[in-house]
């Protein structure tokens, strides 16, 4: 009798058979519910974390939207106060003489205008974050050294009158699919600030491929910005000199609007800026 049939005839083999199987069933059972549980725990730690994530960005939000509302709030209490004061005056002065009637006055119209242009900010912020996808893919393939020119014509009379002079350095044959009238939109913010802001005497345009891609600037050799402000220079409201911003009728929104077209055709917006050196706006689409 060879040693295996000796030990499977053997009375307590069969209890032997039975524990190991059931030790073997019982550790499979274990193996399976183990593998069950960590993956189950590591669900709900992604569960976790997602929900996390999700409180996180409606956080975010929740306090992007009320830093919104009282920024917007106080740029518009910031002109009706203005317009509520010219109106007290005239209201009851009978002995305002004809140029504070007339300063009245033009307080009057400036913080209309003001208004206006918050206004219509808003509004056109809203309608560029809007635009649906789309509406981005049935995007024309446009010239844009033809934006360009446009631009240049629509600002040289401008830029003449404030004796600066504008030039074209550069405008290369470059297509992209893009909402002509919104590039339009966000270089003349771009031209506009440099006229209002940067004390420079010229401004430069330039258009050029580079990687597939399209490269505009905005160049001037005026006052520049402080390095501490280019981090928030983009977000809505944010002023460098808010004195200087109100005294020409700014908003605070130009280069939110400037940046919110860069994103909507794939691209961005960048500034590469030194006080004293001017600034030097990119956009990139
Ligand atoms: N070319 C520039 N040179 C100097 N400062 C600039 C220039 N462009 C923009 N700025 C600063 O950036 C701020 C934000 O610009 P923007 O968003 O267009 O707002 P706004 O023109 O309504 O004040 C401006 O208030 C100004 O202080
Ligand atoms: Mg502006």
């Amino acid at each position: 009798m060879t040693l295996t049939a000796s030990f499977f005839n053997s009375p307590s083999a069969p209890g032997f058979i039975l524990a190991a199987a059931i030790g073997a069933v019982t550790a499979a059972v274990i193996y399976h519910f183990f593998r069950r549980t960590k993956a189950r725990f590591a669900q709900l730690v992604s569960e976790r974390d997602t929900k996390e994530k999700l409180i996180e960005e409606m956080r975010k939000l929740e306090k992007f939207r009320r830093d919104f509302i009282s920024n917007l709030t106080h740029e518009i209490r910031t002109p009706l106060t203005g317009i509520l004061g010219a109106v007290d005056l005239l209201e009851d002065g009978e002995n305002l003489s004809d140029s504070d009637r007339k300063a009245m006055l033009a307080i009057l119209k400036n913080e209309s205008v003001r208004l206006d242009k918050l206004a219509q900010d808003i509004l056109a912020l809203a309608r560029i974050e809007h635009t649906s996808d789309e509406a981005k893919r049935a995007f024309a393939v446009c010239n844009l050294a033809d934006v360009l020119k446009n631009v240049f014509t629509l600002m040289k009379p401008k830029a003449a009158t404030a004796g600066v002079g504008l030039v074209l350095l550069k405008n290369e044959n470059v297509k992209a699919a893009c909402d002509a009238a919104l590039i339009e939109e966000a270089l003349l913010n771009l031209m506009e600030n440099a006229l209002k802001y940067s004390g420079s005497r010229t401004i430069e345009l330039s258009l050029e491929a580079t990687g597939g891609r399209a490269k505009i600037t905005v160049a001037d050799n005026g006052v520049g910005i402080e390095k501490k402000h280019l981090p928030r220079l983009f977000e809505r409201f944010y002023r460098v000199d808010k004195a200087r911003s109100r005294e020409k009728g700014g908003t605070g929104l130009g280069l939110a609007i400037v940046k919110h077209i860069a994103q909507l055709h794939g691209g961005e917006v960048s500034v590469a800026s030194s006080p004293g050196e001017g600034c030097v706006f990119s956009i990139i689409i």
